[in-house]
């Protein structure tokens, strides 16, 4: 009798186990639908300086679609570095690798259509059809934006680049398989925005172009942002190195900028990375022009100022 029920019990978990492998691999490759934004690539020389101006400066592309212009590699790098991909991003969910956004044809964004490059922007689902790995919060990005960036990437120098596959740990491929899925745009995102020193042209570079509050606002761990927009305390821990955790933009006495003029706020920008380890794409974000770090800085005057949170730090008393 006893046997029996643990023949019966042994069945029955294998298979559930199997059932379990089973969808779990199907659903890993769930595919969404999502439209081919409008989106041509230009010739004009103006629409591809723009795009070079985002690449390299506040959408900071090249910082992870490059392995010369990441974490302070490249303090040293002149000019711009190659998009031939190849970033590897170490986390508890797996091993992923950036992408070569080089047109080469094999290896690179040759294979892709304007529509498909706009697409992974616009809504966070890959040319195969799978929903992206959150990393690229670009979905509110003008129309104009999107095609001079797409416009930039075709005329970069293609480099012969191929990358490895990701490679997910179990929690990774349950984490894709079953909570992943494709983020579009908040609302109709605009055809083009107006480019000042407006707090509201901030506004767009912050949370549109440049993911500050990626960083600067805390989240829950699936993301979601749970403290005060762009108040801080969010932790950055790696092995090796000091925690960091990210300071309070608002202007509060407990802020960073509370002393901070516009002034300052540029200078600090050009001098560029300071904390070798930061996570702060700042090579990039030292690119951005006078005028959008005063926009930036208006818009950091103008939001709810918020107190600096106590965040606990392993390791730290
Ligand atoms: C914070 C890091 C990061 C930034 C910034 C970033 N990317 Fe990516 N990008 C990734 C990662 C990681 C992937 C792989 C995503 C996946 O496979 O799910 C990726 C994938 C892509 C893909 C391929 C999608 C596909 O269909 O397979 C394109 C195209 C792309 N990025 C373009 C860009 C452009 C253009 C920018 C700047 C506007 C940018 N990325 C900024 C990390 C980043
Ligand atoms: C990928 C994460 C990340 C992003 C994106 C990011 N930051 Fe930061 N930021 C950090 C970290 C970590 C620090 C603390 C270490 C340092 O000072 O570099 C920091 C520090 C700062 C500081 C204080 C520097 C100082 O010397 O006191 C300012 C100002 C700042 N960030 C503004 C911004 C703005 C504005 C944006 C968007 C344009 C932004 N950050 C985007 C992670 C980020």
């Amino acid at each position: 009798m006893i046997k029996k029920i643990f023949k019966w019990t042994g069945i029955t978990v294998l298979t559930l186990v199997v059932l379990v492998a089973l969808v779990t691999t199907l659903m890993f490759h769930r595919t969404y639908n999502a439209p081919y934004p409008n989106i041509k690539a230009s010739k004009d020389s103006a629409v591809i300086a723009r795009g070079k101006h985002l690449v390299q400066g506040p959408a900071h592309c090249a910082d992870c679609h490059s392995t010369a212009k990441s974490k302070g590699s490249l303090t040293a790098a002149a000019g711009d570095a190659p998009l031939s991909g190849g970033f590897k991003f170490e986390f508890p969910l797996g091993r992923f690798y950036t992408p070569n956004l080089t047109p080469d044809p094999e290896t690179g964004l040759g294979r892709f259509t304007d529509g498909e490059i706009a697409r992974t922007l616009r809504y966070g689902v890959k040319r195969n059809g799978e929903s992206a790995i959150p990393f690229m919060p670009f979905q509110n990005l003008s129309d104009e934006d999107l095609t001079a960036i797409v416009s930039y990437l075709r005329t970069l120098q293609p480099v012969r680049n191929a990358v490895p596959e990701h490679s997910y740990s179990l929690m990774g491929t349950i984490v894709k398989a079953f909570l992943l899925k494709p983020e579009g745009p908040q609302a109709k995102p605009p055809a083009s925005v107006q480019k000042d020193t407006s707090a509201a042209y901030g506004q767009y570079i912050v949370s549109s172009v440049a993911n500050c509050s990626g960083c600067h606002t805390r989240r829950d761990d699936m993301g979601k942002p749970v403290g005060a927009p762009l108040a801080g305390g969010v932790v950055f821990e790696e092995a090796g190195f000091p925690t960091l955790v990210t300071p309070n933009l608002t202007q509060h006495p407990s802020g960073r900028l509370w002393h901070w003029t516009e002034a300052d706020f540029i200078k600090r920008f050009r001098m560029g990375r300071v904390i070798k380890h930061s996570h702060m794409p700042w090579e990039s974000y030292k690119n951005m022009s006078d005028d959008e770090l005063k926009a930036i800085f208006n818009y950091l005057k103008s939001i709810k100022p918020a107190p600096t949170e106590k965040v606990a730090v392993k390791g730290k008393a």
